[in-house]
């Protein structure tokens, strides 16, 4: 069953096309995670299959029924926001029920209804608390699970773990992971962190300035990426791009090489000179300056030292580089490299 159809979604304000041609389909019970630079349209395109804002042209479909005329409460989808949207002046009891009663509920199955959503985050001992005497992390919770109360057909996340600290990013990542298994409800999912991406989805799409570039698999997005927009947004630290002038025999195609597939190696075809080293404990990153304005990062495993300025050389198997036409920018899958 299909959860969501977008067709040719366009979306302008004043003369900015914020939304263009937008084609997407989910299936029931997909995690898709939307990533893409800063005012690329994530938020617009959630708002819009929310209903808080509506498309200049295009059809959304959820689940088999056209809602572009609906209200946001018709949809039945909930919106978690980054910023929690809380209501501060309620307790945590009050902020949950108030989406329920709008629903028309009898005061027994809000409680009960409550009661299950509370247990589900932990947050039952913190009922009787308004949003000012909790964490950031609490506060987030209470964020969700205002969503969740209401059972709805499906999630819009914008990126929800973006104001939490590393440790409590990684629990409640591991919570909605969970959650969603267990309920199996279809979830779409902004968020800037690559983990989020690679970890949560089922698919990624990758959007730039208001199109959907590519949708697929994390590994397929990793490992084969359709253009070089895709291939320098996924991936952390990003792949390198060899510029043709800098490798000779590569007049037309431009070299992708990730930080983890190039090696130091003495007589190795690329040569320059130490910028920066960064020691992450588990790997150091190695930037060099390697002539022409290009700068490449390696990825070495382990605990490395570097000198600024020490010269450096390296390499990478030819099997680990994808080509870029120099031109459009699209992958080029049907030749061998071979330098
Ligand atoms: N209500 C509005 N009126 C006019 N322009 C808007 C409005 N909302 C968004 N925009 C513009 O639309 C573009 C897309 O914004 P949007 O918030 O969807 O980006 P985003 O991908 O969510 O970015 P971020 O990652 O920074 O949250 C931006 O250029 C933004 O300035
Ligand atoms: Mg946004």
């Amino acid at each position: 069953m299909i959860a969501l159809r977008l067709t040719d979604i366009q979306k302008t304000y004043g003369d900015n096309h914020v939304l263009c041609d937008v084609n997407l389909t989910i299936e029931d019970g997909e995690f898709i995670v939307i990533v893409g630079p800063s005012g690329c349209g994530k938020t617009t395109l959630l708002r819009v299959i929310a209903g808080l804002e509506r498309p200049d042209a295009g059809e959304i479909m959820l689940f088999d029924t056209v809602v572009n005329e609906m209200s946001p409460a018709q949809r039945e989808v909930a919106m978690v926001f980054q910023s929690y949207a809380l209501y501060p002046h309620l307790t945590v009891f009050k902020n949950f029920e108030f989406a329920l009663k709008l629903a028309g509920m009898t005061s027994e199955q809000i409680q009960q209804r409550i009661d299950e959503v509370a247990q589900t985050l932990s947050l039952s001992d913190y009922l009787d608390r308004k949003p000012s005497e909790l964490s950031g992390g609490q506060r987030q919770r209470v964020a969700l699970g205002r969503a969740l109360v209401r059972k709805p057909r499906m999630f819009l996340f914008d990126e929800p773990l973006s104001n939490l600290d590393a440790a409590l990013r990684m629990n409640t990542r591991i919570e909605i992971a969970d959650l969603h298994r267990t309920l199996k409800t279809p979830i779409l999912y902004v968020t800037h962190d690559q983990t989020e991406a690679m970890t949560l989805a089922d698919r990624i799409v990758v959007m730039r300035a208001g199109r959907i570039e590519q949708i697929g698999a994390p590994l397929e997005l990793y490992n084969t990426p359709n253009n070089r927009f895709v291939a320098g947004f996924i991936g952390s630290p990003a792949m390198n791009f060899i510029e043709p002038d800098l490798l000779p025999g590569l007049e037309a195609a431009c070299i992708g090489v990730r930080p983890e597939h190039l090696f130091i190696a003495e007589d190795g075809r690329l040569s320059g000179k130490v910028l920066l080293h960064e020691r992450l404990g588990t790997d150091t990153h190695v930037i060099a300056d390697v002539g022409a304005g290009q700068k490449l990062t390696v990825r070495l495993p382990g605990q490395w030292e570097f000198e600024r300025g020490a010269p450096i050389a390296f390499d990478f198997a030819d099997a680990d580089a994808v080509l870029f036409d120099a031109q459009d920018n699209r992958i080029i899958v049907d030749e061998p490299i071979s330098l």
